[in-house]
């Protein structure tokens, strides 16, 4: 067992060392496990916010009533703490520090909420785009590995919003289902295409104490228009990512904090149709092999 000072010296030091190193002793007295290394850097660290800033007793319970909105913005459809934790950044750190690749691979990223992985596939060239609303889009692109051998057979999935910022899943009386979602399989060449819309970036919910944290400090909840893609091939580690239209106005201050240099995209102008503007896409991903213990979720490869 690590004496007191000891367990001390692994902890930051706290504005008061009475109640800080009494619970930090009582902590370091229990078997060691991750929870307690993470109460106890978790604990000490809260200790010292609360004696820099000098947090009052009606600060507290303005947190505490807050806290508690949370808990009550939650039932079968949303998830505030989820949102909360996605605002403040927490959610795209532990992913990004538990699925860091390989340079020159592409990053995953969070999935976010809208997945589904039901889609059925459909043929190279196919438009998922079921109500056909919006300016029309050609995606063209290519699966790669680390080094540039093309990765034939590879399972690819897309779902993205609409040109109003709406999942087909949040809007299921206005947009068919599976509108804007597709699974295509890449060809010899590692190639896949489809026909969609442009979409639109969007804003996450602001209604509950999350959004509303976040627009009363000046920073409101939004997405930068973006396509989610999801890339499984058995021997490679599946990928999940997005691409960010490189043009939005909002790509430096994406809420969730998804966006990264390598996932921005330019949506090129294609002549118009029918009076509508239409754009091209060209993408292109870099699988890094599967690790010892790695599964394919769903079973699919
Ligand atoms: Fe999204």
């Amino acid at each position: 067992m690590m004496s007191r000072s000891e367990s001390l010296e692994r902890m930051p030091a706290a504005a008061d060392p009475g109640v800080t190193a009494e619970i930090a002793e009582r902590l370091v007295a229990l078997p060691r496990s991750r929870l307690v290394t993470a109460l106890g850097q978790g604990i000490v660290g809260l200790h010292r916010i609360i004696a820099d800033i000098r947090l009052s007793g009606d600060e507290l319970l303005a947190i505490v009533a807050f806290l508690t909105e949370v808990g009550h913005h939650v039932d079968r459809r949303r998830q505030e703490w989820v949102l909360l934790a996605d605002l403040l950044g927490v959610s795209t750190l532990v992913h990004d520090l538990s699925n860091a690749r390989p340079a020159g691979a592409t990053p995953n990223t969070i999935p976010g909420p809208f997945y589904r992985e039901d889609v059925p596939e459909m043929l190279a060239g196919s438009n998922i785009s079921r109500d056909g609303k919006g300016e029309p889009l050609e995606v063209s692109g290519r699966i790669q590995a680390l080094g540039g051998r093309p990765v034939a057979g590879a399972g690819v999935e897309v779902w993205h919003a609409n040109d109003q910022g709406v999942y087909e899943n949040q809007d299921p009386h206005l947009q068919p289902e599976f509108n804007l979602r597709g699974r295509f399989r890449t060809d010899a060449q590692g190639r896949f295409r489809f026909l969609t819309v442009k979409p639109a970036g969007y804003a996450l919910p602001s209604d509950g104490p999350a959004g509303r944290l976040m627009i009363a400090l000046g920073l409101p909840p939004v997405r930068p228009a973006h396509l989610h893609f999801r890339v499984c091939r058995k021997g490679y580690e599946t990928l999940t990512t997005h691409v960010f239209d490189r043009a939005d106005p909002a790509v430096d201050r994406d809420a969730v904090f998804g966006v990264k240099p390598e996932l921005l995209a330019e949506f090129r102008a294609l002549p118009p149709r029918g009076g509508r503007p239409c754009h091209a896409l060209d993408l292109e991903f870099v699988l890094c092999p599967a690790r010892a213990g790695d599964t394919e979720p769903n079973g699919r490869k």
